[in-house]
């Protein structure tokens, strides 16, 4: 039987699988891909600091295992734009202060980026009116669906903002 090479794309760039299967997603981006944008904030599921998108969706890499994710296509934050050349979603998070101290921003800018295709494709959630029927970026739709990304800086107000404004803009 022929040997497969297992690897994760990260960004588009093959990354050879780690050796110790205990290695979590995040810390396989940071430590072993050197993409340090990717946040460790708990370690365990619970603030979104580390969130990144697999295959479009968003997902803590705190709490999945990088050998589970042979051949996915991950995308972090350093995919989504640059310092150049930023995504909408950057640049209005820019424009709109939505951050303080910036720890959480990566994991709320890759989580709103996923959300905004959640919502595009007119998937419920908990604030949904109907679970049929079109939905749109309203501020309650946008407040439960980033419920999973804790900012301890407070900057809860500008981040709505910032995101409400790029959704508005129907880009990423
Ligand atoms: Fe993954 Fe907090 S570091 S959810
Ligand atoms: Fe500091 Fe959110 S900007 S934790």
């Amino acid at each position: 039987m022929q040997h497969q090479s297992r690897s994760i794309s990260v960004n588009g760039t093959a990354h050879p699988l780690p050796s110790d299967p205990r290695r979590s997603l995040l810390d396989f981006l940071r430590e072993d891909c050197g993409l340090t944008g990717t946040k460790k904030g708990c370690d365990h599921g619970q603030c979104g600091a580390c969130t990144v998108l697999v295959g479009g969706l968003r997902i803590n890499s705190c709490l999945s295992l990088a050998v589970m994710h042979d051949g996915d296509e991950v995308t972090t934050i350093e995919g989504l734009g640059t310092p150049e050349n930023p995504s909408p979603l950057q640049r209005s998070f820019h424009e709109h202060d939505g951050f303080q101290c910036g720890y959480c921003t990566p994991g709320q800018i890759c989580s709103a980026s996923a959300m905004m295709d959640e919502i595009t494709n007119n998937w419920p959630s908990d604030a949904s009116e109907s679970l049929t029927g079109d939905i749109q970026a309203s501020d309650a739709e946008i407040r439960e669906r980033m419920s999973g990304n804790l900012c301890r800086c407070g900057a809860y107000a500008n981040i709505l903002t910032a995101i409400r404004d790029a959704a508005a803009g129907a880009d990423r």
